[in-house]
């Protein structure tokens, strides 16, 4: 019988490529970089089905190139701001991606983030290792109190809950989040759900960990900045997206808030050149908050899951609606 065709653009794990190749002819681009354009598009042309990464861009070309064969794309993310969702329905390709896997892992991140950016522990453990600690001193290093501290999360899906849980042992005095609607899960979780104008005004922390969408798209700018506190500290763990990136240096260069750490950037990987690398109210991560070995593992299972599914025509684990 003849097996199913998979182009899977990176090398996935052993255990995860295994299960596939059971089932499946699997092709790999297996260097550690991601796919060129070429070779994806040389690579999908008549294949069953795609496991792709964030990292690969799914448009009408790609589509186009895969050909009428292809009936599966599995994403190893939650976020799906890489697929071209229109044109993968108008093919009717169904999508399997990895929501729930990675809540623990990304909240885990996005509270050491904001710890590290607030207690700079970066620019603290540089100053201990080229000489800048000369005694300890009373106001050296300071940051803000998370204790006691407005939060306020923008996004209040499923990592944004999980943020706002482990935020609540560190003796909060409020909660925060503004998104589409009013959550039973912010009753449960006791935060209030305000506007996002209330938010950026009230709030000493401010995270992201909304979806990119077109109406979330550089909803952090020169406004935004300038209705937060400037003793604000800014948390991005959702995509670079969402926040207009020269606006954000100038709010960290003019103080008009007090730091930002970012898990995510335009582009990625963000060029080593940049101003944000320069500035030490700001902690820079290399997108790494889903980067546990269970959740990687775990991410890479269910997308070869959704594939075999799909491919046998049943319900994918984890298939995005769209
Ligand atoms: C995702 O899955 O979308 C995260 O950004 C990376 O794990």
């Amino acid at each position: 019988m003849i097996k199913p065709s998979v182009y899977v653009t990176r090398d996935i794990g052993s255990e995860a490529i295994t299960l596939l190749k059971n089932h499946c002819d699997v092709t790999i681009w297996n260097k550690p970089v991601p796919v060129t354009r070429d070779e994806l598009i040389k690579n999908v042309a008549g294949k069953d089905a795609l496991l792709c990464l964030l990292t690969d861009k799914i448009d009408s070309e790609v589509l186009n190139a895969a050909g009428t064969n292809l009936k599966i794309i599995a994403t190893m993310s939650v976020g799906f701001d890489h697929l071209d969702v229109k044109e993968i329905k108008k093919r009717n390709i169904k999508v399997g991606y990895t929501p729930n896997v990675l809540t623990d892992a990304t909240a885990e991140l996005t509270v050491a983030l904001l710890l590290a950016t607030s207690r700079r522990l970066l620019e603290g453990s540089e100053e201990a290792r080229t000489g800048g600690w000369k005694a300890w001193s009373p106001f050296w290093m300071c940051g803000p109190t998370l204790s006691h501290s407005t939060v306020g999360i923008v996004g209040f899906g499923r990592i944004g809950q999980q943020v706002a849980q482990r935020l609540k042992s560190f003796n909060i005095k409020n909660l925060l989040y503004t998104g589409h609607s009013e959550k039973k899960e912010g009753l449960e979780i006791g935060a209030k759900f305000v506007s996002l104008d209330e938010l950026l005004r009230e709030s000493d922390f401010v995270i992201a960990t909304c979806a990119l969408t077109p109406e979330t798209a550089n909803m952090f700018n020169d406004l935004s900045f300038k209705k937060m506190k400037p003793s604000a500290v800014f948390v991005n763990t959702s995509r670079g997206g969402v926040v207009d990136q020269d606006a954000l240096i100038r709010a960290l260069k003019e103080k008009t808030i007090w730091a930002a750490g970012l898990d995510v950037t335009t582009p990625e990987p963000l060029s080593t050149d940049s101003e944000l690398f320069n500035l030490k109210n700001c902690v820079v991560l290399p997108h790494i908050a889903s980067a546990t070995i269970e959740t990687r593992n775990t991410m890479a299972m269910l997308s070869v899951k959704n594939i075999l599914s799909g491919l046998r025509n049943k319900q994918m684990p984890s298939e995005l609606i769209i």
